[in-house]
């Protein structure tokens, strides 16, 4: 086996790819996306696999959604916009509308699962079926575990928007997707489900958890079309990241370039789409935890 670090590398995107995986790296997303979708919004392979569709994106009132809404939108898509900010969503909305796209904004807290449940009654009454859900509302939590000694709900609330609402949301719209025998279920998850790095211990579970169920509930709708899609986002400059004043310094895709990687995701219908960092994390963690072990303690 070759072990120079470019060889390790080749042979961890080689293995990547052979399970249907998009790996990305900062200056990958920038190159490849662009020319993979042509670099213009609304036209080529995007306009391809969204236009005319029904798209929901959760978490579209701000940053990586609602980036991703417009970009969607632009290529063709009904928009359906999703989140708690009334205001935010009705501004995305006329941005929309403004460049002649087709954007409907859904006001919904979806922690609180009887309002996802009417939020599926809705959607479905009104449109029918959704072709792409994009699972992105998310809330993130940077905290040592001794720190949250008395405090449950850093574990609590992660689980209950990041996996317990996804859920929720996905089993509401999967039926119409299965008897149409065509979907994708985006979810937005992150580097940290793969990495799992010292402090982020509630989230990583919750972005791991949907990433779990996913790849089960795959396999019993894989004859139907149907397509899960995980994203492993890494650090995006969006205002989840800003309290962290350490992010800064650091290396993060742009709103518009997450954007690129849902709309990339889209197109290609990959089931895992990581970034090269990631993989690398992840395959030092199959080799040996302490070597993962290594990478989580100096991670962030
Ligand atoms: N930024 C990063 O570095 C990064 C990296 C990896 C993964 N991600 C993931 O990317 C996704 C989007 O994050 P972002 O960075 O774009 O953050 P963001 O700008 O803070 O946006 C979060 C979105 O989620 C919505 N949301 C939060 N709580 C909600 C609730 N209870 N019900 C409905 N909507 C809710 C927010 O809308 P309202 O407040 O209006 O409800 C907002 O639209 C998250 O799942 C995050 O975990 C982010």
């Amino acid at each position: 086996m070759e072990l120079s670090g470019r060889g390790i590398a080749r042979s961890v995107v080689k293995r990547a790819n052979s399970f249907g995986a998009t790996p990305i790296s900062s200056r990958g997303v920038l190159n490849r996306a662009v020319g993979r979708l042509g670099g213009a919004d609304g036209s080529g392979a995007l306009r391809k696999a969204v236009g005319g569709k029904v798209v929901l994106v959760t978490g579209a009132s701000s940053g990586i959604g609602r980036s991703a809404a417009v970009r969607l939108a632009a290529a063709g898509a009904k928009v359906l916009l999703v989140a708690r900010s009334e205001d935010q969503l009705n501004e995305v909305v006329n941005e929309v509308a403004a460049s002649g796209g087709v954007a409907v904004a859904y006001r919904c807290d979806l922690s609180d699962l009887e309002q996802v449940d009417v939020l599926v009654t809705k959607v479905l009454d009104a449109h029918g079926h959704v072709d792409i859900l994009v699972n992105n509302a998310g809330m993130s939590i940077r905290r040592k575990v001794r720190h949250s000694q008395d405090r449950f709900q850093d574990f609590e609330r992660p689980m209950q928007l990041n996996y317990f609402a996804a859920v929720r949301l996905t089993m509401g719209l999967l039926p119409t997707m299965v008897e149409r025998e065509s979907g994708q279920v985006i979810n937005i998850s992150s580097w940290a489900a793969l990495v799992r790095p010292a402090r982020f211990s509630g989230y990583s579970a919750s972005k791991a958890a949907l990433e779990a169920w996913s790849d089960c509930v795959q396999g019993e709708v894989i004859d139907d079309g149907i397509v899960f899609t995980n994203v492993h986002m890494p650090l995006v400059r969006t205002p989840m990241i800003t309290p962290t004043k350490l992010y800064n310094r650091m290396p993060a895709l742009s709103m518009d370039q997450a954007a690129t990687v849902v709309c990339d995701a889209a197109v290609s219908r990959s089931r895992r789409v990581t970034p090269l960092v990631a993989a690398w994390a992840s395959f030092a963690e199959s080799v040996s935890p302490a070597l993962g072990d290594v990478i989580r303690k100096n991670a962030i």
